[in-house]
């Protein structure tokens, strides 16, 4: 299997086709290729599974998967000397399945509230592998965390009390979440969460203020962790940060066998503009180098290193295959209209996020123009991309989606009655339904009538 990088394009009758994009095929799943004109993953071909599966359909590629926790693992057992993790950030994508997966590389699992847990929980990820994070945890949240995580990292003074106050015999560990006030450069402020005016984590002086009341209150603190926002590709930011958040453990006194999590947000490559795919290499060895150093600098032990990503390790694992049902010619643009669409990706909808796209059949075929897509839903908004060079297209035809594995199904929603996608779970000589898509018994289930 290719590691991290080239796909290959399979030569057929002929060599690649005069006008094709090599290096939009590279934004695919590293076991993409092009068999007889069509897309394949992981040797299935797209419009093959989308006949059988319906579509809007989405396909995670398992060797993709791997090679990211791999790349990950690698890295930080290369560039640091004391143990180190990696948690895999739930809130990109997660079922029963990709939990499961996360076991298969001994990965922690970052929940956001119960019913992450709870799918986490479903799918046997132990107790020390479930680490529970939110803004606002309720009870409920706290609850499920008490019995289900084994970190809770805790974003406020006033979650800090309902904790205490919680009848705890086998408490999770925790860490403090603190607000560094430096936001990373992301594509929107929508994806910032660092900068001093955000609504996550602790000041400065609220940690502290924590830490005593941990203190006091005998409770099991051990870590201190960060994240400044999602998808960022220059690491120049953490460095302050880090360096704020060490001399915060060094206020604190931690010693030892102490945690220290920088948080995850590791950018991915959506459109040929913007390859290379960032290296994850250069990004954790950037993060060991500034841990080395401020620790050693401050006299700190060097802490268990944590590290949270989400999108970087299955964003470029996913594809959405939609099918197009009308074109339509609009002044300039030429908008296909196609099957999918906000319901189950809302991120242009959300913050403008650019991508690009393939035909599923034919592939390469002579570009003749610039695309938009949009879905079927009722808002002008529900636009996947806009102005793309494409071949000719034509209803009924297929597309494949790249680097739709993270921010996808996890914020999908069922407007205008949508239904969520099927998801396939792709390995060679294997192609299983891992979640079915919804029904319209799926959006009755809920409901009550008046009478
Ligand atoms: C606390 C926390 N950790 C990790 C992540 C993962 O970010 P990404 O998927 O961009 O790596 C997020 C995303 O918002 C987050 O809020």
């Amino acid at each position: 299997m290719p590691r991290s990088g080239q796909n290959t394009l399979e030569k057929t009758a002929s060599n690649p086709p005069p006008n094709f994009d090599m290096n939009r095929l590279d934004l695919f799943p590293i076991s993409t290729k092009i068999k007889n004109d069509r897309l394949t993953v992981a040797g299935h071909d797209l419009a093959e599974l989308a006949e059988k599966n319906g579509t809007p359909l989405y396909v995670y590629d398992r060797a993709t998967l791997d090679d990211a926790a791999l790349g990950y693992k690698s890295a930080l057992a290369s560039s640091y000397p004391e143990p180190a993790s990696v948690t895999y950030a739930g809130k990109a994508f997660l079922c029963l399945a990709l939990a499961q997966w996360t076991q298969s590389h001994g990965l922690t699992v970052d929940c956001t509230g119960e019913g992450e847990i709870a799918i986490a929980a479903a799918a046997g990820v132990p107790r020390e592998n479930i680490l529970a994070h939110g803004v606002n945890k309720s009870n409920e949240d706290l609850k499920a965390a008490k019995k289900h995580a084994g970190i809770i990292v805790v974003d406020n003074l006033s979650e800090l009390n309902r904790i205490t106050n919680l009848p705890i015999t086998n408490p999770p560990t925790l860490w403090l979440r603190l607000l560094p006030g430096v936001s990373v450069t992301t594509h929107h402020a929508h994806t910032q969460t660092g900068h001093q005016e955000s609504k996550f984590g602790m000041t400065r002086g609220e940690i502290l203020e924590a830490a005593n009341l941990c203190r006091e209150n005998n409770l099991p603190l051990n870590g201190i962790h960060f994240h400044q926002g999602s998808n960022f590709r220059d690491p120049e930011p953490l460095i302050p940060a880090i360096e704020m958040a060490l001399d915060l453990a060094k206020e604190i006194g931690f010693s030892g066998e102490w945690h220290f999590c920088p948080g995850g947000g590791w950018g991915a490559a959506y459109h040929e503009d913007e390859l290379p795919h960032p290296s994850i290499e250069s990004y954790v060895r950037g993060i060991a180098e500034a841990v080395i150093e401020g620790c050693q600098s401050r006299g700190l032990d060097l802490p268990h290193l944590h590290l949270e990503p989400g999108r970087s390790l299955v964003a470029r694992a996913g594809v959405a295959v939609y099918r197009v049902g009308a074109v339509k010619k609009r002044g300039d643009k030429t908008w296909l209209l196609t099957d999918g669409g906000m319901a189950d990706n809302p991120r242009f909808a959300l913050y403008g996020a650019g991508y690009s796209c393939l035909t599923v059949s034919g592939v390469g075929g002579e570009r003749s123009g610039k695309v938009s897509i949009a879905g079927p839903y009722c808002e002008s908004g529900d636009i996947v991309i806009e102005d793309l060079p494409m071949p000719k297209i034509k209803a009924g035809d297929l597309i494949a989606i790249p680097v739709a594995g993270a921010y996808h199904l996890s914020m999908s929603s069922n407007y205008n009655g949508a239904r969520r996608p099927a998801v396939i779970w792709l390995e060679e000589r294997d192609a299983r339904l891992i979640q079915r898509r919804e029904t319209t018994d799926d959006l009755l289930r809920r409901d009550l009538p008046l009478g």
